[in-house]
């Protein structure tokens, strides 16, 4: 795996090449989670940008992650939209799979809406809820990796970040008020990283519910820190695909193999999309109210 630096250099020429390759300066970046891509459909005018062509992206190997950076208007705003992402899991460093969002925010993006799938770890949670996380728990850094480890670039951001508010207060208002508006219902809670691929155990699960996770998935936690240290504001919404059994998953009595699993998570995905599609643009379309 390639683990050289990503550092200023890389990210301005990233930068501009997608600057060129579009006369649109968006000012929102919205990345799509598993089975979500199809958000960024309703993008006017769009110009696309598979990860390939851009200089220095990471590839997405996964299913149901499309790979393609679509730039263009949605609700009356510029945006960047990231169809699929690159996981920890796939082998790439955290620095790396965090790239893009440092090219994003060097494209003027001060407002970042991550999306994922997640297992829902309560009870009162079904498949196809809409979760707006409220924190998270990086469980993946305080095993010893964070995508901020290691020379810091007092360019980028700050040595050390604070992240007591890590999911803005204002964006996190504005889309309870939003999804109120609209008549979608919009839980909020915890998010669990945890580094993937492989889903939990039973034991997993019992821990995961005591230490406070309402939702576990692979993803956005390094993104959400690298957010907060270029100084952008960030917005999380999880969907939770499937809701882990106390027992975990597979339970005994289901027995699934991890594709199919994974499979579940997409087609959950599909059907989320109408509502996750409206409760954004609404968000958008009123965003120059925080
Ligand atoms: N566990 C971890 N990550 C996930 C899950 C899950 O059950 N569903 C979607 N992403």
């Amino acid at each position: 795996m390639d683990e050289r630096p990503y550092g200023w250099e890389e990210i301005e020429e990233s930068a501009s090449y997608i600057s060129a390759q579009t006369p649109s300066r968006p000012t929102v970046a919205i990345i799509t989670g598993s089975g979500l891509g199809a958000v960024a459909d309703d993008v006017e005018a769009p110009e696309s940008m598979p990860y390939g062509v851009i200089p220095h992206f990471p590839s997405t190997s996964v299913q149901g992650h499309v790979g393609e950076l679509v730039i263009g208007r949605l609700a009356g705003k510029e945006v960047a939209f990231m169809r699929g992402r690159v996981h920890f899991y796939e082998g790439y460093s955290l620095q790396r799979i965090t790239f893009p969002i440092r090219v994003m925010h060097r494209l003027g993006i001060d407002t970042v809406i991550v999306t994922n799938a997640a297992g829902g770890l309560r009870e009162d949670q079904k498949a196809g809820d809409l979760m707006l996380i409220t924190d998270h728990i990086n469980l993946v850094g305080m095993a010893g990796f964070n995508p901020l480890r290691g020379p810091n670039d007092p360019r980028l951001g700050p040595r050390f970040v604070e992240m007591s508010v890590a999911y803005d207060v204002g964006l996190r208002d504005l889309a309870l008020s939003v999804a109120e508006e609209l008549g979608v219902e919009l839980r909020q809670g915890t998010y669990a990283m945890s580094a993937g691929p492989t889903f939990e155990t039973p034991a997993d699960v019992r821990f995961l519910r005591l230490i406070g996770a309402d939702a576990v998935g692979m993803s956005t936690v390094p993104e959400v820190i690298v957010v907060r240290h270029e100084g952008m504001r960030a917005l999380g919404l999880s969907h939770i695909s499937n809701v882990i059994p106390v027992g975990g998953v597979p339970s005994k009595d289901q027995p699934m193999s991890q594709e199919s699993l994974h499979q579940e998570v997409l087609d959950a995905g599909r059907e989320v999309v109408p509502k996750l599609s409206l409760l954004i643009k609404g968000i958008l379309s009123r965003m120059q109210e925080v």
